[in-house]
């Protein structure tokens, strides 16, 4: 595997396995982790060979971010890659998306404050609003690149059509969307060839299902009214023994690699060619060293098939978004 990997058209370079962190900072999605807890997560990835960080605003609305902007300080900011985004706007009191450019525009310059550096060095717009056109709003974050404030140019949750009109400029660099081994709606509606071809890079989120895919769950698994996985559909029967069936099938490999199932399934995206870097989530250190082991693995053509195949019944099942569009 040739790692650094090059992000869309842009100068950005990165290692492919990064940090997801939405545990940081205390979002909304889970209990959050302690502030000295979130810090001590982003450092141990920057000592193991991690250099991508995926933060948004709305991660703790700001406070992900500042965590982040605090952990960085002891290290060369150079060599760590800085991936945010912005469009939730509370202004009204209430949450709505906004890819207004002058808001974009305020989002950039509120980011770069709150993670405490010149530039950004990849900026995703989080959702995409109602009105605004979709060239418009980029044409926003093209600016600010030109401004030297941001280096690489991201959407996330949009649709095939709306990355199209996204992209009119091709300014585009990177998408950001879920995509895991139990939803891949996307390979099947044809969003990641669409991307492949267009030299558009890819970044899966919630790659491994929320735990669900690292093989530590039984049928018996329950959540917190608090935490995302209470409602989402994997745990619901059939489809959740049907996953458990399907995980079971990646423990022969793990146990040849002496890995774990989660290294497993992180190292076939990253020999995915459709996936350029992989952002799994973590709550403590102990997952985030674990994760950061897959960029070690080479799996066989034979292992890598047998895994597709595995969860090959998935890209029949179209199972939507897990997380709702806040609109
Ligand atoms: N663009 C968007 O709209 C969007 C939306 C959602 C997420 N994201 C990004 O994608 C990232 C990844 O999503 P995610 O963190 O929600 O889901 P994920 O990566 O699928 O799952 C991460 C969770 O799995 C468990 N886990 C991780 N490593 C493990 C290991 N080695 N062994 C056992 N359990 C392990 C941890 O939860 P437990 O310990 O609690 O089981 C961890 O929080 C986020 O952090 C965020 O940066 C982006």
């Amino acid at each position: 595997m040739m790692y650094p990997v090059t992000i869309g058209h842009s100068e950005v370079k990165v290692n492919p396995l990064g940090l997801g962190t939405n545990a940081v900072g205390g979002y909304n999605l889970f209990p959050g982790l302690d502030d000295q807890a979130g810090i001590d997560l982003v450092k141990t990835a920057l000592d193991n060979g991690i250099n991508l960080l995926d933060t948004a605003y709305v991660y703790g609305l700001g406070h992900s971010e500042e965590l982040i902007g605090q952990a960085i300080q002891d290290y060369d900011r150079h060599k760590i890659i800085i991936a945010t985004k912005g469009a939730h706007d509370f202004s009204t009191g209430k949450e709505v998306i906004n890819n207004d450019p002058d808001f974009i525009t305020k989002q950039v310059n509120d980011s770069l404050k709150r993670l405490q550096t010149d530039y950004i060095d990849i900026y995703y717009l989080h959702f995409p609003d109602h009105d605004t056109p979709k060239a418009e709003a980029v044409g926003a974050l093209q600016k600010l690149r030109e401004e030297g404030k941001i280096r690489a140019i991201g959407i996330s949750n949009f649709s095939l059509a709306q990355i199209k009109e996204a992209n009119a400029d091709g300014y585009v660099d990177i998408v950001e969307d879920e995509f895991s081994l139990l939803h891949q709606d996307h390979l099947t509606e044809g969003m990641l060839d669409y991307l492949h071809e267009n030299n558009i890079s890819f970044v899966p989120y919630f790659p491994l299902a929320s735990g669900l895919l690292t093989g530590k769950y039984t049928t018996d698994a329950t959540f917190p009214a608090d935490d995302i996985r209470s409602q989402i559909t994997d745990l619901k029967e059939p489809r959740y023994s049907t996953i458990l069936h399907a995980v079971d099938l990646v423990r022969p490999i793990a146990d040849n690699h002496h890995a774990t199932i989660a290294q497993i399934i992180l190292a076939w995206y990253l020999q995915n060619p459709l996936i350029t870097a992989v952002i799994p989530g973590a709550k403590n250190a102990r997952q985030v060293l674990s994760n950061a082991k897959a960029m070690k693995i080479e799996l066989s053509t034979d292992e890598y098939q047998t895994i597709e195949q595995a969860f090959n019944q998935f890209k029949q099942i179209k199972s939507g978004k897990s997380l709702k569009d806040p609109d």
